[in-house]
């Protein structure tokens, strides 16, 4: 395991999910970083400070004027000695401090001194997530640099459901270090579909769908940061172009395919996760088509199987398909894994409030020949680093069986 030669100020804040940041501190210990720990005093009503002590080996710092603390390392020099402010979980009152300049206790004067990168991991109720005063909090913080990881969706300990919940550890320590796991696509080629097709009717008109491509795009930006060497054939999205990776880009269903099927034998892996037209115009007509009767009806012919052509080719490479679905998500995704022959096959709900097309956010259902992991619902930069990091352990796995 490589190791993160870094030094952390985890400041931990008071909120019920504090008890993770204990297993957070010892995950970040465990990959060599320097942990030390500053809590707020409603921190330590949820955790002992003596429980980060011993986990990482040093006292932690609760109070802005304590005398022995002050002697043996001031805020000013807390603050200089890190490379990386991570608060985990931020509650709602320390994001507001934060982003309005308040100083009234150690971790908010620290954020005030720290001159490094700083990381939050909110974590509260979903309506006060949801509240404009948070909303605005938040947007000040990311304006003055703040990276925010998460929340996540899910049940939360108040016993309501809806985002806010703190990201698990082990994904914040992911998303701060993408290499401590050696970035595990090193060397690999993989190529991925995003975005929707457009299906020409006429010169002006299309079929198309509301996929945004968002998926897609997290999925080869995560793919370059593990290591993978990528191509992305896009269709067409309103998102920019990643930076140091190769995108060509489609229109049609048919043009998606020619330049899939150009590429696949060159690469280690396929993630088809563009939302490809099933369907297509019989015919495009050449001139507008004019509007005269009551009723137009268009005929469509099925557009080829892209997914299916790729894990039909004699040497294929790993490839993973997409599902969206409306009803039956496990079983209609575990049939298309074994009709399609694919080697992975991630599946979402569609027509729901959250999540899926066109969000920032989605949660997948996973199946694979002889497995199955729920990914909870997350933004999909998140999702996209556990989605490639299950597709990196499977193939791991393959090559040392
Ligand atoms: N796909 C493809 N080529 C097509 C249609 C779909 O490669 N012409 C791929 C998508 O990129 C995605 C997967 O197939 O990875 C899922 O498509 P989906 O529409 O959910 O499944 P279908 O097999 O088309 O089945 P159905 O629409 O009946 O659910």
């Amino acid at each position: 395991m490589k190791t993160i030669s870094k030094r952390i100020l985890l400041g931990v804040s008071g909120g019920i999910a504090a008890y993770k940041s204990a297993q957070l501190a010892r995950l970040l210990y465990r990959q060599g970083a320097d942990v030390r720990v500053v809590m707020t005093i409603s921190a330590t009503r949820f955790v002992t400070p003596l429980t980060f002590q011993a986990l990482t080996g040093h006292p932690v710092h609760t109070t802005l004027l304590d005398e022995h603390q002050e002697n043996a390392m001031g805020h000013i020099n807390l603050a200089r000695w890190a490379d990386l402010l991570l608060v985990a979980p931020a509650t709602a009152n320390v994001l507001a401090k934060f982003s309005q300049g308040l100083a009234d206790d150690l971790l908010s004067t620290l954020y005030l001194a720290a001159e490094c990168p700083v990381f939050v991991a909110p974590a509260m109720n979903q309506a006060m997530w949801a509240k404009p005063a948070t909303r605005e909090n938040l947007q000040r913080l990311k304006n003055h640099g703040v990276t925010v990881l998460g929340p996540e969706q899910g049940e939360q300990a108040c016993g309501e459901t809806g985002p806010g919940r703190m990201l698990e550890p082990e994904t914040i320590c992911r998303l701060l270090f993408p290499s401590a796991n050696g970035a595990p696509l090193q060397g690999k080629k993989v190529l991925i579909t995003a975005g929707p097709t457009r299906e020409p009717l006429d010169p002006v008109r299309y079929i198309s769908n509301r996929s945004s491509g968002k998926m897609g795009y997290a999925l080869a930006n995560v793919a370059a940061k593990f290591g993978a060497e990528v191509t992305l054939i896009s269709g067409p999205v309103a998102l920019p172009a990643p930076a140091g990776i190769k995108v060509l880009s489609v229109e049609t269903a048919q043009q998606m395919y020619d330049a899939v099927l150009a590429q696949a034998h060159r690469h280690d892996i396929y993630i088809g996760a563009a939302a490809v037209a099933d369907y297509s115009p019989a015919a495009v007509e050449k001139e507008k088509i004019k509007k005269h009767a009551d009723e137009l009806l268009l005929p469509l012919q099925k557009t080829r199987d892209i997914l299916a052509a790729v894990a039909a080719l004699p040497d294929k490479p790993y490839t993973v398909g997409f599902a969206a679905e409306t009803e039956d998500l496990a079983l209609h995704a575990q049939k298309k894994l074994q009709r399609k022959n694919l080697d992975m096959i991630a599946a979402n709900w569609v027509g729901r409030e959250s999540g899926g097309f066109d969000s920032d956010r989605n949660a997948l259902s996973v199946f694979w020949q002889g497995g199955h992991c729920q990914l909870e619902m997350a933004d999909k930069r998140v999702i996209a680093e556990q989605l490639l990091d299950l597709i990196a352990e499977r193939i791991n796995a393959k090559s040392t069986a």
